[in-house]
């Protein structure tokens, strides 16, 4: 089976429309339904409580998880003079907390499964921002964390993603608010298609970092 969080919406429900066309068992954790999941775990993941619930009911599921996705995500752009002690929870809660927590609880059955685990970092986390610099720190906090997976992982057959892409088409920006025109922006099929083209790689590579940008000329 394959974890995806964030399968409702965006980058994570393009991927789950992909497994499910494969025959993958999809199992998504968000807080709404995604119409490509088998099991939906219907969780506020902001929360350590809901975390830990989430990943008992993981735990309880008796197939093998090839595969964590981590697709969970928020966006806000307030600028230095207007960043305000909500958004930094926000962000650090859903962006960060949430999916390190997940992974955490998850290590034991990750290991026994040989699971593989990647987390939808961004192009944020790899260069300060003017505009979105609370979006960029989470962004950064969840690449170093992926890092320091892919180190306590070595040595198992278990692969650490750390994928950054650039601009994607999915209402993120729209949900925070932001005024950003997203037409020209890479399309979220593209990049839920480079995601499980990634990890149909033999098991004997791991990309361990990739960056995309949007191609403009
Ligand atoms: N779009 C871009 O330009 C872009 C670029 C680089 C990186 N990214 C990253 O890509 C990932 C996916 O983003 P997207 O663009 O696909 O955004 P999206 O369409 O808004 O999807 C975000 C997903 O996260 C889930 N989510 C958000 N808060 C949650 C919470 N508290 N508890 C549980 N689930 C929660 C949402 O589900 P519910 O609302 O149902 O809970 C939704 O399924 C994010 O990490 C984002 O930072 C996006």
């Amino acid at each position: 089976m394959i974890v995806i969080t964030g399968a409702s919406d965006g980058i994570g429900l393009e991927l789950a429309r992909l497994y499910k066309k494969d025959g993958k068992e999809v199992i998504n954790i968000s807080r709404r339904e995604s119409e490509a999941a088998e099991v939906n775990i219907l969780k506020d993941l902001r929360t350590g409580a809901a975390i830990i619930e989430a990943a008992q009911l993981i735990k309880d599921l008796p197939d093998r998880i090839e595969a964590i996705i981590n697709c969970i995500g928020v966006f806000s752009s307030e600028e230095f003079g207007k960043i305000t002690e909500e958004e930094i929870k926000r962000l650090m809660s859903s962006n960060v907390k949430a999916p390190m927590l997940l992974i955490s609880e998850l290590i034991d059955r990750i290991k026994k499964d040989g699971a593989d685990v990647l987390n939808v970092v961004s192009k944020a986390g790899t260069a300060g921002s003017t505009s979105s610099p609370v979006y960029a720190a989470s962004k950064w906090a969840e690449r170093g964390f992926t890092l320091s997976l892919q180190e306590a992982l070595k040595g198992t057959p278990c692969r650490v993603i750390s994928f950054c892409p650039g601009g994607i088409q999915t209402g993120l920006f729209e949900k925070a608010e932001a005024s950003v025109d997203t037409n020209a922006w890479m399309k979220p099929e593209s990049i839920a298609l480079f995601i499980k083209q990634i990890l149909e790689l033999p098991k004997n590579m791991e990309v361990s970092e990739v960056i995309i940008n949007r191609k403009t000329g």
